[in-house]
């Protein structure tokens, strides 16, 4: 059948008796009986009504325990009805404990974006709990799925923006930012991939070479997708003076080649922004010393075995800044008064700050300083590892290291 969803909300506070036992009679989920129920007009259920109910209903899901959703679970879900099975059941769980997180934040009605941010979770989980057994008509999933991915866009960089004024206004530190924010996206993560997921399995649109099944790629080439960040940056005017190549490498005695299971997608981010992190210091070097430098040229080299795919962005753009090294893998690094007002930070161009899509959406404000973590947490959701190697006055190696994924590790990952 189509996507179902056990109901176990609402045992604390039953607005009214009438859905339930329709619920139980047509089997439907209460709330979507519910709202039947109200369209017939058997029920006139008030605005206000409904939105206690789904307060309730987000009070008692996050008290669920949330298991979180593992790549392991994105990959078995290998068909649409699957994934959105997968997606009723876990979602709204997820959002709720979202809401709930925001909720704990020390007087985050006063911030507007953090407003803003539980408003979009809200109503995410409304649709969704509202949403009708459809049998395995899976097009008004679809649509609430679309739907959410649109409007959750702009999450990520208003909460980077809201982090930032917290800290302004002394209502945060920057250790209760970063493990906040920390806490927040390494959840979002999961499921930001499960609708995606969702969304190419039921489009079809997941790629014409056969090996791709949503967002996953049998056969993806690491060398492709560098090649790719390469084309794309090239032509962008800010990194159009910086020389970018791409160099592979499979071991000698390799018998799998280059190719792995993989999420090509995914890739592509990640090595962008590293890869625009390299671009724009090869820049600020040149711009520091104008007389004496050409743009040094930005490397990557793809390297592969049996065992791992390896990535290394290399470049010699000058390193880290001392006073960054400390923090570049802190997720509130640069939205404190201090650093936003340095001269460093104040004019790079917005889009340097990537993600753009399907994570973030809207660049708010130039350089979050999210990059990095960012990049790491979600090369350790994909099973790898993120490590940087600045060399002072040199430049930056970032090295990012992946398992091939196989039917062994699968059960091991995220
Ligand atoms: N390859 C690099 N060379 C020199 N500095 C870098 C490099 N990558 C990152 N940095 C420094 O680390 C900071 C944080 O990077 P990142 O997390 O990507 O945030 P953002 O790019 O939004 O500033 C950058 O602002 C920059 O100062
Ligand atoms: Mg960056």
């Amino acid at each position: 059948g189509g996507p179902r969803c056990s109901y176990s909300g609402g045992s604390r506070r039953r607005p009214h008796d009438a859905p339930r036992s329709e619920a139980r009679r047509d089997g439907l989920l209460p709330a979507a009986a519910w709202r039947q129920a109200r369209a017939s007009s058997r029920v006139t259920l008030s605005e206000t009504r409904l939105q206690e109910f789904m307060t309730a209903e987000i009070g008692y899901f996050a008290t669920m325990s949330v298991r979180p959703v593992k790549l392991a679970d994105i990959f078995q879900a290998d068909t649409p009805e699957s994934a959105g099975r997968l997606i009723l059941r876990s979602l709204p769980m997820h959002f709720a404990t979202r809401i709930k997180h925001i909720e704990a934040l020390p007087k985050w009605r006063d911030i507007p974006e953090i407003v803003d941010v539980r408003a979009t979770l809200t109503q995410s989980f409304r649709n969704l709990r509202l949403l009708e057994n459809q049998g395995s008509d899976l097009t008004r999933l679809s649509e609430c799925i679309e739907d959410i991915r649109q409007r959750h866009k702009s999450i990520v960089p208003l909460l980077g923006f809201a982090m930032g004024e917290m800290r302004a206004e002394g209502l945060v530190n920057e250790a209760f930012a970063s493990e906040w924010l920390h806490t927040f996206l390494v959840a979002r993560i999961s499921t930001e991939m499960l609708t995606l997921h969702y969304t190419l399995l039921n489009s079809g649109d997941d790629g014409t070479s056969g090996s791709c099944r949503g967002i996953v790629d049998s056969r993806c080439d690491p060398r492709d997708i560098c090649t790719q960040v390469v084309e794309k940056l090239s032509q962008d005017p800010r990194f159009s003076a910086v020389p970018m190549k791409v160099e592979s490498y499979v071991c000698g005695r390799s018998e799998k080649g280059i190719e792995f299971s993989f999420l090509p997608r995914y890739l592509i981010l990640l090595v962008e922004e590293l890869v625009k992190n390299s671009a724009w210091a090869t820049m600020r070097a040149c711009d520091a010393a104008p007389q004496t430098k050409a743009p040094q040229p930005v490397t990557i080299f793809v390297g592969a075995d049996d065992r791992q795919v390896m990535i290394e962005i290399s470049d010699k753009g000058g390193g880290i800044p001392l006073d960054r090294q400390d923090r570049i893998w802190c997720f509130a690094s640069a939205s404190d008064r201090d650093v936003s007002h340095s001269a460093e930070d104040v004019a790079p161009p917005r889009a340097t700050l990537s993600w753009s899509d399907p994570l973030s959406g809207l660049g708010i404000k130039p350089r979050l300083g999210m990059g990095l973590p960012l990049t790491r947490l979600y090369t350790q959701y994909l099973g790898g590892s993120l490590e940087l190697m600045s060399i002072p006055g040199v430049g930056v190696d970032a090295f990012i290291n992946f398992r091939r994924i196989d039917k062994q590790s699968i059960d091991t990952l995220g």
